[in-house]
């Protein structure tokens, strides 16, 4: 059988918050590993054509939500979180940039089996050690379990777990988007969430459904077409539903006012399709 290779969009992302390291000051997003992560081809290209067909917009809701992760990561692990689970992790280097007290954090890297194998082949192709600390979690969200997967690979339920599930909700079907939270509700108190989600195209304005129709074709040429997008009252149910309490939801102007504010570049988030969200249990 082909090996069907890395996820098109987890190579997409990861490329621009490559771009953001040497394109953007200041950072919002601190990442030295994320250009090294890169298959090479692909580095070459983002350093000759930064923007890659894509405008500046979609890298500041990118790299936003990566540093939103890990600042309410960072809340988290001063209520006592021990175990952190990045589902779809994509290029994600979190675990690969270890930090004074990151000593006894252990992180699950849950993915696609296909993205899954393909990073851990890139890691080691770039020189990038893998910690003790680091556990791969190959999952298809929509047909296998989760729970069952993080159980045989060490995760301990009972014990607070944040987890971070950025650039995936929108590619799922609603029941597997609802086990997956329903799991996630299910870990100890003092743990919590940050995902972010697409809004319904026939809430946005039109400048917002250009932008919509833009982000579909180019996912769906890929083979990942969208397939779930929420109201912010809709996901805040559902993660109710799981046993998630006080939901923070961030649109474009919150976002703005945490992470963009007073810069002299353009780097902002703009429009209304994108939101992102932390919800504690
Ligand atoms: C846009 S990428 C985001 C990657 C990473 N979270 C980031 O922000 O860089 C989408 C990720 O979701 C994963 N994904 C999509 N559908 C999946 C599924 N059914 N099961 C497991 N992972 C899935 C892909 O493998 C990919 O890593």
């Amino acid at each position: 059988m082909q090996d069907p290779g890395p996820s098109a969009t987890a190579l997409g992302v990861a490329a621009r918050r490559a771009a953001h390291q040497w394109l953007d000051h200041p950072r919002v997003f601190e990442d030295p590993l994320a250009l090294r992560i890169l298959p090479p081809e692909l580095a070459a290209h983002a350093r000759r054509t930064p923007w890659m067909g894509m405008p500046l917009v979609l890298r500041a809701i990118l790299v936003a939500r990566s540093r939103f992760a890990e600042d309410e990561l960072t809340r988290a692990r001063a209520r006592g979180t021990r175990q952190y689970v990045i589902l779809g992790a994509g290029l994600d280097t979190f675990a690969y940039r270890r930090r004074p007290g990151d000593g006894d954090l252990q992180v699950f890297e849950v993915d696609h089996p296909a993205t899954q194998a393909w990073k851990r082949r890139r890691l080691s192709d770039a020189g990038i050690p893998v910690p003790d600390s680091v556990h791969f979690v190959p999952v298809d969200f929509e047909t296998a379990s989760l729970g069952e997967r993080l159980a045989q690979a060490g995760l301990d339920r009972g014990a607070p777990t944040f987890f971070a599930w950025l650039g995936v909700t929108m590619y799922l079907t609603r029941p597997s988007i609802a086990r997956t939270l329903e799991f996630a509700g299910s870990t100890g108190s003092g743990g919590g969430i940050v995902l972010d989600y697409l809004r319904p195209r026939a809430a946005l304005d039109l400048g917002d459904r250009i932008g919509f129709d833009l982000l579909a074709r180019w996912v769906a040429q890929r083979g990942e077409p969208l397939r779930t997008t929420f109201e912010a009252e809709e996901i805040g149910a559902v993660l109710r539903g799981a046993g998630f309490g006080s939901v923070v939801d961030l649109g474009r102007d919150e976002i703005n006012e945490r992470y963009f504010r007073d810069r002299s570049d353009r780097l902002r988030v703009r429009g209304s399709v994108a939101r992102m969200l932390s919800a504690r249990l």
